[in-house]
């Protein structure tokens, strides 16, 4: 018989083609609820997850003993209790790699359109609310040229750096270790947290969501940034305080913010809704065609991997899987 795989949302057909010799179960479009996941992962061998579905002790239990592998489609697993899975002997793997150009894309444009107020511009035209083109209408900071600080600086900092390298942009980050490569390649200078927010007038966040990262902009960051300073931030919402950010926003002691990420997807905090100066996203920053693919095909050539008894490409709990590979 063949073995169980459950697919918790739909996903692009690169995802799901290289599962056919398995019993696959796709659950549908939307994000199932508790009981649908836990009914559905009964017996299952392999479970393909997305970032909105919870994978924690109880699921990985309802699943049963049989579990090889959680194979999440996205590069961040919070979503998923890993020290649960390591306990239980099963994989866990992500998707990096593939999306770093795609999400920097996301967060460059978040850039731009909080700079330039895109979203306040399209709302007047939207509205009939346009009468004239005006000498000082919706003007904001000037990005060329400009001081950028990146604070995470993995494959998609990086690549985040590339992109303002193209706007002549000058690159400070915020990093565990020093980057040598990367400050060659970007002309990047390594910068204390604190030092980026008062100093940089561009500031983008690109830290996975730990214990460490958790609220790692707060009231007392937004506080030392420029007044005309713009935060961007398409990693995880609580890496920022929301409710901290819609205050500083709300009295104009940062210029604008750009969102792709949120403390408890979908809501939004209900003041960043009523305000003109934060772009709004629903976390799309890897939502291009390609990319999405190619982490469905990706997520998929983990899973057989380790159904297979192969070493995945991307297990970010190696110590999981003892005698089972
Ligand atoms: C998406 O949010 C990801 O982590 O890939």
């Amino acid at each position: 018989m063949a073995a169980k795989v459950l697919v918790t949302r739909e996903i692009p057909t690169a995802g799901t083609d290289p599962l056919k010799d398995y019993d696959v179960t796709v659950l549908g479009d939307g994000v199932p609820d508790r009981e649908t996941l836990l009914e559905a992962a009964s017996g299952a061998s392999a479970i393909l997850s997305t970032v909105t579905e919870t994978m924690d002790a109880g699921l990985m239990d309802a699943a049963g003993s049989g579990l090889k592998v959680i194979a999440n489609l996205a590069v961040g697993y919070d979503n998923v209790d890993v020290d649960a899975a390591t306990e239980r002997g099963v994989v866990v793997t992500n998707t990096p790699g593939v999306l770093d150009e795609t999400t920097a894309d996301t967060a460059f444009m978040l850039l731009l359109a909080a700079a330039r107020r895109l979203g306040e511009a399209e709302r007047l035209v939207r509205s009939g609310g346009w009468e004239a083109w005006g000498p000082m209408q919706l003007t904001g900071p000037e990005v060329s040229g400009k001081k950028l600080g990146i604070v995470g600086f993995g494959r998609i900092g990086q690549a985040m750096g590339r992109r303002a390298r193209g706007f002549g942009m000058r690159i400070f980050y915020d990093a565990r270790s020093r980057k040598p490569e990367a400050e060659r390649e970007l002309d990047a200078r390594r910068m204390s947290l604190e030092e980026i927010l008062s100093t940089c007038d561009f500031v983008s966040v690109h830290t996975p969501l730990t214990d460490g990262t958790h609220h790692l902009i707060g009231a007392a960051e937004l506080a030392t940034m420029k007044p005309e300073a713009v935060l961007v931030n398409t990693s995880r919402g609580p890496v920022v305080d929301e409710a901290a950010l819609a205050g500083a926003l709300l009295e104009k002691r940062i210029f604008a913010a750009g969102l792709d990420v949120y403390e408890e997807e979908p809501k939004v905090h209900p003041k960043l809704l009523e305000l003109e100066n934060v772009v709004l996203a629903p976390h799309i920053g890897s939502a291009s065609i390609e990319t999405r693919g190619a982490m469905a095909a990706l997520a998929a050539e983990n899973l057989v991997a380790v159904m297979r008894g192969e070493e995945p490409p991307n297990a970010v709990n190696s110590d999981a899987h003892g005698d089972a590979l």
